[in-house]
């Protein structure tokens, strides 16, 4: 089948919810996928962060490869190796208390938002109310779309779930004025992915780190865009030193399989009861034993230099192009995730680098965002500048 062919099915199969580019992938190497009829292209996405080991990389293609010939899935009713491995990874490398293992960053969230109910109610009595922050993005279910501070998303949905405020990202009095005794929680991504690559500042988190511990309210970080090596530290709150009390992982941290985790401290998973939470594929030992060689490979602190080392570097580039384009406004973000302010122009710059080859994402109409797979190096990021500088020249 062709390209076209595919694109004319799925326009007449697939429920019309995605916007995407007329490209169809079919396999991957590196840095690189390969579309139908042989094309090849730049991946500066990473399949929206999820691929931080690149494609097609030998030890997780084989992890997988071994472990689906030993068991497909486990029900949570029992216990299975790669799952107990992969907690014990993760709590070893936080210093977090337990895991709860999930399929997707909306339901880790979900299950980091009940955690925190869970913890206030039982201590208090009461405690309903979440706050988070304008521009963010935390899933596609109902309570955690309503946490998207974003209008676009919210359009002919409502009624969503009560109790929910928001306040301005970096503006600590914002969030005092909502933070009444009802509040349960603020979950808050430490870089803004979404909602086009806006870095929490250092202060802002330690603010939130205290005026959480003054009122006892449990504060959540979700990277599940900004964690797994992405801004250059394992897990974000790492390269902002501020705990969290619970962290949301997903997207990169299955290497491309689907998964997600819900870090939890002391306090918190002190007052979880068994029954309290369940997933019928959360932690399928395919999906876990992916995640352990992830986090074994992600971890080493040489290739975290690296990604700070390239971040940086790319950064420099990109900012370049902002001095010489007037079109080009700003460069913003942290490690290997990068926003590229073009005011209006951000979805025309996308398709274009798909004609030269090059996958980028536009956020929203204003910024182009690079969040490459966590391996690449300096000739790749050469070629996606040169392809946006060629892009830019012409728009
Ligand atoms: C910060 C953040 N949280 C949550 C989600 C939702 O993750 P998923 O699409 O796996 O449900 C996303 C997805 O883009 C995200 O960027």
């Amino acid at each position: 089948m062709t390209s076209a062919e595919i694109i004319e099915k799925e326009a007449r199969y697939f429920l019309g919810t995605y916007n995407r580019l007329p490209v169809v992938l079919e396999r991957g190497e590196g840095c690189y996928v390969f579309d139908l009829e042989g094309k090849r292209y730049l991946d500066l996405m990473a399949g929206i962060a999820v691929n931080v080991l690149g494609y097609s990389f030998p030890p997780l293609q084989e992890a997988i490869k071994r472990e689906v010939d030993k068991l497909l899935h486990a029900s949570n009713l029992y216990y299975s190796v790669p799952q107990v491995e992969l907690a014990e990874r993760l709590v070893e490398k936080s210093g977090f208390s337990r895991v709860f293992l999930v399929n997707s960053g909306a339901e880790a969230n979900e299950v980091a938002l009940k955690m925190a109910r869970f913890y206030r109610k039982r201590k208090y009595g009461k405690g309903y109310k979440f706050i988070s922050f304008y521009r963010s993005f935390h899933g596609r279910t109902l309570l955690t779309l309503a946490l998207t501070a974003q209008e676009k998303f919210h359009q002919d949905l409502d009624p969503f779930p009560p109790g929910i405020e928001y306040a301005t990202l970096n503006d600590l009095q914002s969030v005092e004025k909502v933070l009444d005794e009802e509040v349960c929680a603020i979950i808050v991504e430490p870089v803004q992915g979404e909602g086009g690559i806006y870095p929490c500042e250092r202060e802002f988190l330690e603010g939130l780190r205290k005026l959480c511990d003054e009122k006892d309210v449990i504060l959540i970080f979700d990277e599940v865009q900004c964690g797994i090596g992405r801004v250059g530290k394992f897990f974000a709150f790492e390269s902002f030193g501020v705990r969290p009390d619970i962290v949301t992982l997903a997207k990169g941290l299955g290497g491309g399989l689907p998964l997600g985790a819900v870090l939890v401290d002391e306090k918190v998973s002190a007052s979880v009861h068994r029954g309290d939470q369940g997933s019928t594929f959360g932690g399928n030992p395919v999906c876990a034993r992916s995640a352990c060689v992830v986090v074994d490979e992600v971890s080493e602190e040489n290739f975290l230099a690296a990604v700070r080392e390239k971040g940086k570097y790319f950064e420099k580039q990109l900012k370049k192009l902002v001095s010489t384009f007037p079109i080009a406004k700003e460069v913003r973000g942290k490690g290997l995730m990068l926003g590229f302010e073009v005011p209006g122009k951000a979805k025309k710059v996308a398709e274009e680098m798909l004609k030269e080859g090059v996958l980028v994402n536009a956020c929203n109409d204003d910024v182009v965002r690079f969040l490459p797979p966590l391996i690449i190096n300096q000739e790749e990021i050469d070629e996606g500048v040169e392809a946006l500088k060629k892009v830019l020249e012409r728009i």
